[in-house]
């Protein structure tokens, strides 16, 4: 039994140079518990809110009234808990707030002093966080297979191309270390190739390169020229990965292609999705159609779930009850897990079960804002979560992520890189051991 003695808020700044929330959980014994929150550029209409105090001092995005609800009524509401009960502190913070979106204290406040309770709580156990969550929720424990962006798009590249992140994944790779080596030559190589085509602006949001491609088919060519050039056999032991984000480009099924000069519905889109699924090695597809489009994503799934891994991540926002409902629908296979989308490790936890009692998916992934906060890359080893999204392969902020997953695979064990596999896809394994 130890108790929570303080928590404190202070305002700290994100990989944008934003203002964020940071919470410093102490103990009775003084141990201390910290983590930050990350921030969203292309989200979902149904998160939790990233409560920012408005006006024109930090553009708007000062966050005096999230740190007034940490140092106030979150401190209050937490004080004298004992630590080790997470569900019960994240339900006192929810108890504080009634509304569905965490809008009077904001999902900033609730997210990061729920991420620092459970860094509190692991170091009051004496253990790593990873060791904490595989015990505290009764997981095996496995280092995540990442997915890692090559080329940012959408909301994190001026919208330059309108699909928002292509990725690669190496689910042949036997650890984790492999997996870090063959992204760094298929990422200097699309680098390479960009420059000399003349493609290249510079890096993204989340330390992709900023592309100049005309068209967004020609972002998949390079990818898989960048494969080759690296060495590999497009579909190996190398795949591709995409977020199309399709919420950023459509609305009531009606999608604007703005780099293309097409408007397509919901329909011609997922054709279009189709074609690139045959053409392509893209193991796993991420929000394909739009958060209000059902019936799009009821029908993309319907005829690619067997074949490919499809994410709901502005469709599902890290909620158990709409993954429960995407399961009974048939629409996606997986679920991306946001701790700042849902506002709490116990909300984000229930929707990583939620997934796995359907028989999905589950990626933890970062936000395109970040910090060097790496709790997430512990969260997804300890629940065994088996894939792990944290952006590009440059700035320190996604690097931390990636760096932490190696020092977490030394003290597992490198016979634990299980690195989950992307749901259905057809591609992996293919020619693997
Ligand atoms: P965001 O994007 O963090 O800017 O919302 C990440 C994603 O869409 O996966
Ligand atoms: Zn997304």
């Amino acid at each position: 039994m130890t108790v929570i003695k303080t928590i404190k808020g202070r305002r700290v700044w994100d990989s944008r140079g934003n203002p964020t929330v940071e919470v410093d959980v102490v103990l009775e014994n003084g141990v201390l518990g910290r983590a930050i929150a990350p921030a969203g550029a292309s989200r979902g209409t149904r998160e939790a809110i990233d409560l920012r105090d408005g006006g024109n001092a930090l553009r708007g995005k000062g966050v005096g009234k999230a740190l007034a609800s940490v140092n106030g009524p979150i401190a209050e509401a937490l004080a004298e808990r004992e630590v080790s009960d997470q569900a019960g502190a994240d339900q006192a913070m929810l108890a504080l707030d009634s509304t569905p979106f965490k809008e009077v204290l904001g999902g900033n406040a609730t997210v990061a002093t729920s991420l620092a309770l459970l860094h509190a709580a692991a170091a009051d156990a004496g253990k790593p966080l990873w060791r904490h969550v595989a015990d505290h929720y009764g997981c095996t424990p496995s280092v995540p297979l990442p997915e890692i962006q090559i080329f940012g798009g959408g909301a994190h590249a001026g919208r330059r191309v309108d699909i928002q992140d292509f990725m690669i994944m190496v689910p042949g790779a036997s650890s984790f270390d492999e997996v870090m080596e063959v992204t760094n030559e298929v990422y200097f190589a699309a680098g390479d190739i960009m420059a000399e085509r003349g493609k290249l602006a510079g890096i993204a949001d989340e330390g992709g390169w900023w592309p100049m491609f005309d068209s967004n088919e020609e972002a998949l060519e390079t990818l898989v020229a960048a494969i080759e050039k690296a060495g590999e056999k497009p579909g190996e032991r190398v795949v591709i990965s995409l977020d199309v984000a399709a919420s950023e480009f459509g609305k009531d099924g009606k999608y604007r292609l703005a780099l293309e000069d097409r408007e397509l519905d919901s329909g011609a889109l997922i054709d279009m999705l189709g074609g690139w699924l045959d053409a392509y090695p893209i193991a796993s597809i991420e929000d394909p159609v739009g958060e209000d489009d059902k019936a799009g994503m009821i029908e993309f799934t319907r005829r690619f779930g067997d074949r490919v891994q499809i994410i709901g991540d502005d469709y599902l926002v890290t909620n158990a009850d709409l993954v429960r409902e995407g399961a009974t629908d048939g629409a996606c296979n997986a679920v991306l897990v946001k701790v700042n989308q849902a506002g709490t490790v116990t909300e984000s936890i229930d929707t990583f079960f939620a997934a796995q009692k359907a028989g999905w998916g589950a990626v933890v992934s970062a936000r395109s804002g970040e910090t060097e906060d790496a709790s997430i890359s512990h969260l997804s080893t300890g629940l065994g979560g088996g894939q792990l999204k944290v952006g590009s392969f440059q700035r320190s902020e996604r690097m931390v992520k990636w760096n932490e997953c190696l020092r977490i695979q030394d003290e597992l064990g490198a016979g634990k890189f299980v690195g989950g596999k992307p749901m259905a896809s057809t591609w992996w394994g293919k020619e693997q051991k």
